[in-house]
């Protein structure tokens, strides 16, 4: 199993291109499902996830081309990914495929809304919490699916296909939003989805969405108004920044000191996290397309932070800040609102010298002079990226066990930091 090996104390500088948004990535590919024409998605990056997804997608029947070539690391341009659902052969979502990343489940939607039934196994993902469905069922029974749970799957049928209706969420999900958008794509009449997530990956399936020819209102905003349609078309779409790699590389830079430049991205996507990062003391300077993260000797000033739904600070980037704060000159409190099962990293990080005490959904950390480098455990996809973070501030050599984590979501994540003056390589093998 590879490793990642860092040696920690370099200053980061220089440029670091901004991939496709991977949570923009993995709903843009499974709306290939919605339309027997091509949907040509630009700049897909290239991660464990997007490639187990595509196997889960060519079952159902999906025909993939990709052109696109990386010219390396300073000029991302990612892949561009030709999808085709012609037939959809098989409506069935099997465990063994869906059981390894919960975005899979999403297909649910759009199979039922073109072919009428779907089964599709109860999903697995990252470890961090319970992550029930029950938002995601109520909002397709909503639209007139009947549904029952036989042996591990969702078994959903809607025989005179699905109608619009109004789905009022009682609570904020990224994943039910997107299943019911997708699905109310192609349900008969309107559909009105309150209290939507605003996450701005849902914008850009729906910008796609309506590339393809669906009606939508009220995009950004937590009420969508869908107006279904018998047939989509295709369309071409390019995947928006990814604002949690964007984050977590400021972050990085705003731990290790320094003066980095991000490119291909946007500030509006993260403002929170980036007003946050500025009140521990690194300047933030943004373009429409790029944003600078500098810190050149100023202290890192502790900021307390709790993670909400957009447009509050992500529970994506809570790991990675609070790699930040156990070198700050205080104390900081981070509160998980979202999951409550989301501090695996907390652990890895005292074994780097980190003081962190735990409370519930709070933990309470006290900033400290200096990390020292040591043997880890990647645990989740973003709780290995604030091991990295930490490990590019310890003293000495840090060792990340199981970054397999990393590669799920983090495209070219050592080339990336390499450029900038880090010294991380990955350590392949047994
Ligand atoms: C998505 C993101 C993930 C991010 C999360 C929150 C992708 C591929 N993943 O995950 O990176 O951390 O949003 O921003 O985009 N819940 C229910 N019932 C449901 C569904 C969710 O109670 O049916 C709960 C969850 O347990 C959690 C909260 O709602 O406590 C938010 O989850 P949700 O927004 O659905 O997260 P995901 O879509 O799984």
């Amino acid at each position: 199993m590879d490793r990642i090996k860092i040696i920690g104390g370099s200053r980061l500088s220089g440029q670091i291109p901004i991939s496709g948004a991977k949570n923009a990535a993995l709903p843009l590919l499974i709306a290939s499902l919605l339309t027997d024409d091509r949907l040509t998605l630009k700049n897909v990056p290239n991660l464990a996830d997007v490639n187990l997804l595509m196997r889960i997608l060519r079952n159902h029947g999906v025909d993939l081309a990709v052109d696109g070539k990386r010219p390396g690391p300073k000029q991302h341009i990612g892949e561009t990914f030709h999808l085709t659902a012609r037939d959809i052969v098989d409506t069935t979502a099997p465990y063994e495929l869906v059981s390894r990343m919960r975005a899979s489940f999403w297909v649910l939607g759009p199979i039922l809304a073109r072919m009428h039934q779907t089964r599709v196994s109860l999903p697995g993902g990252c470890a961090i919490g319970t992550r029930p469905v029950d938002l995601h069922l109520e909002g397709l029974k909503a639209l007139g699916a009947d549904i029952e749970i036989e042996n591990g799957y969702v078994v959903a049928k809607a025989p005179g296909g699905l109608v619009g209706n109004k789905v009022v969420f009682p609570k904020v999900s990224v994943g039910a939003t997107h299943n019911v958008l997708l699905a109310a794509a192609l349900a008969k009449g309107e559909t009105v989805i309150e209290n939507a997530a605003r996450e701005p990956e849902i914008g850009d399936v729906a910008e796609c969405l309506v590339k393809m020819g669906v009606e939508i209102e009220g995009i950004g905003s937590s009420t969508l108004r869908i107006q279904g349609r018998d047939r989509l078309e295709g369309a071409v779409h390019t995947v928006l920044p990814d604002r949690i790699e964007t984050g977590t590389f400021a972050m990085a830079v705003a731990a290790t000191g320094g003066d980095v430049t991000l490119t291909g991205t946007r500030a509006d996507l993260l403002q929170n996290a980036l007003d946050t990062l500025a009140k521990t003391g690194a300047e933030i300077t943004t373009t429409p397309s790029s944003i600078k993260v500098t810190r050149n000797g100023a202290d890192i000033l502790p900021v307390s932070v709790e993670t909400q739904p957009f447009p509050g600070f992500p529970t994506d980037l809570q790991a990675q800040f609070m790699a930040l704060m156990t070198r700050a000159t205080g104390t900081s409190v981070i509160r998980e609102t979202i999951f409550e099962n989301r501090f695996m990293h907390v652990q890895e990080l005292v074994r780097l010298g980190a003081e962190i005490s735990m409370h519930g959904d709070t933990a309470t950390i006290s900033g400290v002079g200096a990390l020292h480098g040591a043997q880890v455990m990647a645990t989740d996809l973003r709780a290995s990226v604030s091991l990295v973070i930490a490990g590019l501030m310890a003293d000495g050599e840090t060792t990340i066990n199981r970054v397999y984590h990393l590669d799920r979501g983090f495209e070219q994540l050592e080339q990336k930091l390499t450029a900038c003056g880090a010294k991380i390589e990955r350590v392949t093998g047994d």
